[in-house]
């Protein structure tokens, strides 16, 4: 059971999120900013569990709380801020780096089309090149990251940056001193991870 004011307080990041896909150009960002908008808070009532069977259930990270505070503070960032500390958050066996998958097919919200949730990448992290069959998209709420789509050179993506990757782009990232927060959605015709592999 969750309370009623982090109901509340979902369902007004869960807009807030959606405000910002919608600032975005693509197929992917529109039709993610559509989902948010329509995705009632139905909570599930089977349990919950992470992306990968065998991730690790985690603390909401540290990082998170060094973040906040940070200027420019998006109105996105003060809703994340409100209920991130009771998200279920995970670390990725995959990344090792930390998730919050809100909407998926067995996350808090179920959905079978859409993934939506709350990434961190740890300060001095390289998440090497990788491709899966979903479209991504992050949104960067907190923090400085370097993207490199396609085998390009990295380039740096700071707070309200979008970064759009399409189905099976090559794509890796990294940070040097500060830590990265993002917003992240998979949409498209296959939302699993049977086709994720680095490479
Ligand atoms: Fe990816």
């Amino acid at each position: 059971m969750v309370s009623k004011h982090f109901e509340l307080n979902l369902k007004r990041f869960l807009a807030a999120a959606s405000d910002e896909f919608a600032a975005g150009t693509s197929p992917a960002t529109r039709r993610t900013a559509q989902m948010l908008r329509s995705s009632g808070i139905t909570i599930a009532d089977t349990p919950r569990t992470p992306i990968h069977g065998n991730d690790a259930a985690c603390s909401p990270p540290d990082e998170i709380n060094m973040l906040l505070g940070r200027e420019p503070q998006s109105a996105c960032l003060t809703a994340a801020a409100s209920v991130y500390r009771e998200l279920d958050w995970y670390e990725s066996t995959k990344s090792h780096t930390p998730y919050a998958e809100i909407i998926g097919p067995s996350s808090l919200i179920r959905s079978l089309e859409l993934r939506f949730g709350l990434f961190l990448l740890y300060s001095d992290i390289v998440y090497p090149d990788h491709q899966h069959a979903a479209d991504e998209v992050y949104i960067v709420l907190a923090g400085t990251g370097e993207w490199s789509l396609n085998r390009e050179p990295y380039q740096d993506k700071t707070t309200g940056a979008i970064i759009d990757i399409p189905s099976l782009t090559v794509h890796a990232m990294r940070t040097a001193q500060e830590p990265t927060l993002m917003l992240f959605s998979w949409t498209g015709v296959d939302i699993s991870f049977e086709t994720y592999q680095f490479c």
